[in-house]
């Protein structure tokens, strides 16, 4: 029986089939590649030794994936396929919407049709909104949302809920990831943005290879030790992993879950930077910008919930993301591009 992974050639999918198929399982990816390229799967045949199957389409066609589920012997799905820019998102509300919750809507319906009923979804920390307390736990409430893009993931994870409250044969896992970062020690697979990065590592990273002059910090008067945000950064290797243990958890009959997948260490933009620097001697030049519109001053994870359930735990630090990172940007200057 196979894993299917939609989106699994993207950055965050192709960390997870690396580890899926290091812990013995079978894979199958489907993605678009309107945000990916082939190469990163590969990379993945590179590194693991072993082909995978993958299917070029998109979640919103209905007949491929009724193709994929009929040959294919697939027993759960982890589906990481979606739209994440966030920017882009409120200028493009309906591709959104369109993108992330009808083609998971298409995707459910098909995986009933053909009797599997186990997901583990891609959420993030921005269901949260601007969470009243630090660190959030999964009890904390959930906000309201400062794009589209943060409100399709939040959508999400109610359609997925009361399907499973529906039919409790399904089990549902919902991953909520904190902030993503770093790349697999290889160097040959990592995140590859589509022109100028809107998320701080990568934009980081392009600074110190020279494609950008300077990096702008986006506001140093927050209510935080340095005036500038914190967050709970995360390596893509924990996240990956975190997924293989929310796979065991779907073999037990799981029900509905809700993870954070955070360290449970906040770290402010400087100290981000100074991080960076001492890990790989090379200078980041900053200015001081304003505040970006829907940022919020801190997040950061309780993750106890997915180490007492899963037994899952960060076990990266914030050096090792910013070496891992610049290992990926330094052996690829141009992401998958030649
Ligand atoms: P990514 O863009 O690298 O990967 C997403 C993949 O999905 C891409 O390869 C893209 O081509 C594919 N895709 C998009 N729409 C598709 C469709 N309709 N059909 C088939 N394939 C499609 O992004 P990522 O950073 O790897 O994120 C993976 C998931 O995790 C996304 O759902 C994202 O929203 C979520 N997430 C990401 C972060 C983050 O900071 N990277 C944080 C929280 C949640
Ligand atoms: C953002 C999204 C979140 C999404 C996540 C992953 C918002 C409000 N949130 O999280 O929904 O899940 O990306 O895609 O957009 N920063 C700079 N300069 C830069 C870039 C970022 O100072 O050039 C700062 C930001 O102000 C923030 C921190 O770095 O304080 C982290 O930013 P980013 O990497 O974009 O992640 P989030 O905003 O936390």
């Amino acid at each position: 029986m196979a894993i299917l992974v939609t989106g699994g050639a993207g950055y965050i999918g192709s960390h997870t089939v690396v580890e899926l198929i290091n812990a013995g399982y079978e894979v199958v990816v489907v993605d678009n590649l309107s945000n990916s390229s082939e190469k990163s799967l590969e990379r993945v045949k590179e590194i693991t030794g072993k082909e995978i199957t993958f299917y070029k389409a998109d979640i919103l066609d209905r007949d491929a994936l009724e193709e994929i589920f009929t040959k294919e012997k697939i027993d759960s799905v982890i589906h990481f396929a979606g739209l994440k820019a966030v920017g882009e998102s409120v200028k493009k509300p309906w591709e959104y919407y369109n993108n992330n919750i009808t083609g998971t809507l298409v995707l459910v319906d098909v995986m009933r049709k053909h009797n599997v009923k186990n997901i583990i979804f891609s959420s993030s920390a921005t269901v949260y909104g601007t969470p009243k307390e630090v660190p959030v736990t999964e009890e904390t409430p959930k906000g309201e949302c400062t794009n589209p893009y943060g409100w399709t993931k939040s959508m999400l994870e109610q359609v997925l809920t009361d399907i499973q409250f529906a039919d409790p044969s399904w089990n549902v896992i919902l991953l909520r990831y904190f902030n993503p970062i770093g790349a697999h020690k290889s160097g040959k697979i990592g995140e590859n943005p589509n022109g100028i990065p809107n998320n701080l590592m990568p934009y980081i990273t392009q600074v110190a290879v020279g494609k950008l002059e300077r990096l702008g910090v986006f506001g140093n008067d927050y209510p935080t030790k340095d005036g500038t945000c914190i967050r709970d950064y995360i390596h893509v290797l924990d996240l990956a992993d975190g997924h293989v243990k929310a796979v065991k958890k779907l073999e037990e009959n799981a029900g509905l879950c809700i993870y954070n997948l955070g360290t449970g260490n906040g770290y402010s933009v400087l100290d981000v930077i100074e991080n960076f620097e001492a890990a790989t001697g090379k200078k980041v030049p900053y200015d001081f910008k304003p505040r970006r519109e829907g940022d919020i001053a801190v997040n950061y994870a309780n993750a106890e919930k997915a180490y007492k359930e899963l037994g899952w735990k960060a076990r990266y630090g914030i050096r090792e993301m910013c070496e891992d990172s610049w290992r990926w940007q330094s052996n690829n200057p141009n992401g998958y591009e030649e």
